[in-house]
Parts: C-alpha cells; sequence; structure tokens
C-alpha cells in the first residue's frame, strides 16, 4: 500500500473520496464539490440511503461538472470525541470500502472539522495507518485466483495542509505496521512451512535492521537444563529451539526490558491428542512469540530509543513414540519439578524455561510474556479482549493504557494463593493442569508466576484475539498481529529514552 500525502487541491481527474459526517453534514471538502456540481452532491445524497454513517459510503460515477471518474461520499459518523483510534478504525473502513472497486489509486481529502480538535495533518496520518492495517493480505500460496478477484487499490494520496507533518508521524506508524505485519505473516503459514528452525531463521531476518539474533538448539538447552521446554517438544521430528533477540537502541545502562512469546508451530495436544474438528487452528499456536518478533521489527524498524530482549521459546507439540507421556515428571531451568498430567497444557511448560531463563539472563526491568495459552480465556473474554495478569499494579495499567489507546484492549484477572494451590503436586512441585475445569487461564497464569521471580512480570493470554474469524475495522479476518502495537505503545509512552 503506497501512502502518499499532498496538499489540499481538488484533483481534476481520477478518484476522488470526501467525507461526509453523521446526518449528512458536509465537510468543507464535500461542501466545495456540492457547489462545483451545483447541488449535485446533495441531491445524490438524497436519493439514496447514504446518511454520512461510519459504515457507509456512496459512488457518483463520472459526477457531472467535473473531470473526476468518481466522487466517493465515505460517511465518517459521529465526529464528536474522535480520537486517533476512530481515526485508525475510519482509514480502515475506507480501505475497505475502495480496495477491491477496480481503481488503483484514490485522493482524499483531509479537512478540519468542527468540534474535532485533531490537527489534519494527524488525522490524515491516523487514517493513513488504519488503511495500511486494513490492506493486509495473506494471499502467496492462491495461485489460481484471478486478478478481477484480488484488490484492485495500490495508493492513497491524503491530500491535507501539513502534508510534511504527516508524512513525518506516518513514517513512524509505517514501521509499526511493518511489524505487525510480519507477525501476520508469520502466524498465518501453516505448520509444515514454518517450524522452530525455520522460525528462527524468519527472526534472523532482523539482523538487517541492527537487532541482535541468538538461536539455541537442544544440545545447548538441555546443557541450561531446559527440561520443560524439551520435553514439549520431544515428540517432534523438528528440533526445538529458544530464539533470543535484542535491540539497543539506546546506551543507557539501565536493565532492558524484556518480552517473551509462546512459540508451539503446531499443538496436536501431543499424546493428549485433541478432536480433529479445528486441530489447523494450532498452526498459530506460536501467535505470542510471533507478537515478540514483529515487536522487535517495530522497535528496530523505528529506532526506539529502548534496549528491549525478546525471547521465544520454540518447539512442535507432537505425539510419537517418542513424545512425552501424561504422567511424565520434567525438571525445569528453575530446579522446580513439574508432574505433566495433560501433554496439551504444553505452553506453560515451554514459558516456564523462557521466562526463567530471561530473568537470569537479563536481569529485565520488566517481563511480558504473549501466549495462545488457554481456551479457557476464550470462555471468559471472548474474542474482544486478551486476558492480562500480573504481579505488578503500576505495569498492569501501563499495559491497559496502551492496549485502550491503540485498539487492543485487555481485561486483568486475578491471581492469588487460592489459585496457586490448585496446582500442587502429590508427586513433583507442581503439576501443570488445575484439578478441575474452573479457572482455567488462572491456574496457568498461577503457573507461570513460579517461573519469574521477583520480577515485575504479565502475561497475556492471547488465544482468543491472536487470529481474528472476522473482518474488523483494521484487522483484516485471519492473523491480527495482536501485542505488537500495545506493547510499542507501552514502550514509547514510558521507557523510551528522550531524545
Ligand atoms: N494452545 C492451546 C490453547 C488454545 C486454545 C489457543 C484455543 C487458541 C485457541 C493450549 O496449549 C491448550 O491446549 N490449552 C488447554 C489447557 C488444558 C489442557 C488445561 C486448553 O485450553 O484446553
Ligand atoms: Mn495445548
Ligand atoms: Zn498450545
Amino acid at each position: 500500500m503506497k501512502i502518499v500525502f499532498s496538499k489540499p487541491d481538488l484533483p481534476a481527474t481520477g478518484v476522488y473520496v470526501v467525507a461526509v459526517m453523521n446526518n449528512r453534514k458536509l465537510t468543507p471538502s464535500a461542501r466545495a464539490m456540492d457547489k462545483k456540481m451545483k447541488g449535485g452532491l446533495r441531491r445524490a445524497m438524497g436519493g439514496s440511503r447514504f446518511k454520512g454513517g461510519r459504515n457507509q459510503s456512496l459512488d457518483l460515477i463520472s459526477p457531472s461538472g467535473t473531470g473526476l471518474d468518481r466522487l466517493v461520499l465515505f460517511g465518517l459518523g459521529k465526529t464528536a470525541g474522535l480520537d486517533a483510534k476512530g481515526l485508525q478504525a475510519a482509514g480502515g473502513r475506507l480501505y475497505a470500502a475502495l480496495g477491491s472497486k477496480g481503481f488503483a489509486a484514490a485522493a482524499v481529502a483531509v479537512d478540519a472539522l468542527e468540534g474535532c480538535p485533531i490537527k489534519p495533518a494527524v488525522m490524515a496520518a491516523e487514517m493513513a495507518l488504519g488503511a495500511r492495517l486494513r490492506s493486509y493480505r495473506f494471499d502467496k500460496y492462491r495461485t489460481k485466483e484471478k486478478q478481477s478477484e484480488k484488490p484492485t487499490l495500490k495508493s492513497i494520496k491524503f491530500l491535507v495542509s501539513g502534508q510534511a507533518r504527516a508524512r513525518t508521524l506516518y513514517d513512524v506508524h509505517d514501521k509499526v505496521a511493518d511489524g505487525v505485519f510480519f507477525t501476520r505473516d508469520l502466524v498465518s503459514e501453516p505448520a509444515n512451512v514454518i517450524y522452530p528452525g525455520t522460525l528462527a531463521d524468519q527472526a534472523k531476518s532482523l539482523t538487517r535492521l541492527g537487532v541482535e539474533v541468538e538461536v539455541l538448539g537442544e544440545k545447548r538447552m538441555a546443557k541450561l537444563g531446559m527440561g520443560a521446554l524439551l520435553g514439549v517438544g520431544q515428540g517432534s521430528a523438528r528440533e526445538s529451539k529458544l530464539l533470543v533477540m535484542r535491540w539497543r537502541g539506546t546506551k543507557s545502562k539501565k536493565a532492558p526490558v524484556a518480552f517473551v512469546g509462546k512459540g508451539v508451530t503446531f499443538d496436536t495436544g501431543g499424546i493428549s491428542i485433541k478432536p480433529a474438528g479445528g486441530m489447523e487452528d494450532m498452526k498459530w499456536d506460536m501467535g505470542g512469540a510471533g507478537a515478540v518478533i514483529g515487536l522487535m521489527k517495530a522497535l528496530a524498524g523505528r529506532k526506539a530509543r529502548i534496549d528491549a530482549v525478546g525471547v521465544a521459546g520454540l518447539v512442535e507439540n507432537m505425539p510419537s513414540s517418542t513424545a512425552q507421556r501424561p504422567g511424565d515428571i520434567v525438571t525445569s531451568m528453575s530446579g522446580q519439578t513439574i508432574e505433566v498430567l495433560n501433554t496439551d497444557a504444553e505452553g506453560r511448560l515451554v514459558l516456564a524455561d523462557a521466562l526463567w531463563y530471561c530473568a537470569d539472563r537479563f536481569k529485565p526491568r520488566f517481563m511480558i510474556n504473549l501466549a495462545t495459552l488457554t481456551g479457557a480465556i476464550i470462555v471468559a473474554l471472548g474474542h474482544e479482549r486478551a486476558g492480562l495478569f500480573s504481579n505488578n499494579d503500576l505495569l498492569a495499567k501501563r499495559i491497559e493504557d496502551a492496549g485502550n489507546q491503540v485498539g487492543e484492549p485487555v481485561w486483568r484477572l486475578p491471581l492469588a494463593d487460592e489459585y496457586d494451590k490448585l496446582i500442587k503436586s502429590d508427586a513433583a512441585d507442581m503439576k501443570n493442569i488445575g484439578g478441575s475445569r474452573g479457572a482455567g487461564s488462572i491456574t496457568a497464569a498461577q503457573f507461570l508466576q513460579r517461573f519469574v521471580g521477583k520480577t515485575p512480570w504479565a502475561h497475556l493470554d492471547i488465544a482468543g484475539v491472536a487470529w481474528s474469524k472476522i473482518d474488523r475495522p483494521v484487522v483484516p479476518k485471519g492473523g491480527s498481529g495482536f501485542g505488537v502495537r500495545l506493547l510499542d505503545r507501552l514502550v514509547s509512552n514510558n521507557y523510551e529514552e528522550r531524545p
């Protein structure tokens, strides 16, 4: 998606988009067009259902009195209280309205709006971000799709005063979107293409942006005593990996911030095998790792002034003659022993060693892990919010705020001793499932908490949000990239060095 900003100017030809507010209230650009068309714009609206609502658009082909091929009226809805998130959503809907209509380029007028304090240049940059995020498409394997079935829109030109400022703002957004797209690509790839070794290889591409990338194999992990992670991968023909990335965007000697991801490249459940229906979804059980990799790309791409570590435990959970059995007892890197009562509760085993390793080696200021950890979080929150668990109220608040700002909301759930008791084992230091189906997401979080020591820590259970089955304003259906924008914002809001 090519995004251009140029000064406000009525285009003589091509496709021109003007916005209309709720109840057919015209923006200045729409009013100017109506005048040029001698009232034709209002007449066209009047004969249609178009009210300027935020899901509406109306196309006028070859409008009289102009040389345009097409004039598109685009509904903004109610503009009072319109914020960055709302403008991104508007940009996403704009892309959805224009993307597959046959033309390759469109010019969009962005005006100052009555009652909206946001400057047009900022509005244009936010709308551009939304449009780009919505334009994502994973179609590399659709070799027989006809050209006439593919989206046609390749570039949007925003006509706005302060176009240089809009460009500068958008250039940063664009780098974050690159990170989101990388995550979406990784999550969308099938498990015969993306497995621990190839996922690590993908991450190595970030060295071009200045990210340091290390990959530990099974030998090194065995030496470190990572029995929990290795146990999950032992049934797979693919070697397990631990991915370690670092973006040093500041010379400050402060401890780094750290992000840790669950990277189960396919989760069959192992010997506690999952039912066949819907199992294909488990190709995106590496969504946490994918988000951490995309986040590192975003931070490095926009040269964030932060020292950030990204760690991901990469394994494939398979049943086989070498697979771990229910009842096996493994020893984690921390020394704590775990009775594996269900081999399908594997994400926590992978994270146990990844979190411990990260805390032990980097002594980070805080550690945030992302994981498609439990089906129970979908029962609790559906697909609208990620679950948040934390041992630190300030960190939790900052994550909630960042999530609300970027439209990746989270909801905090409790951690408490009463829940921790539910993972006590008679045979080992703990078991990897609770005793009943109750509080499934919380017992999983309690398990993780046993591997973070005193490090300020938060766990995002993204099982419900890593993949979207429906189109959303800035997320087309498929891999969402959830977490990249949230954590990028968390960093820029609170932890970046000032220039
Ligand atoms: N990867 C799954 C969780 C999941 C479910 C992610 C649905 C995305 C969509 C996880 O490894 C798992 O299997 N969890 C089990 C835990 C149970 C055995 C305690 C679950 O949620 O059923
Ligand atoms: Mn599982
Ligand atoms: Zn899993």
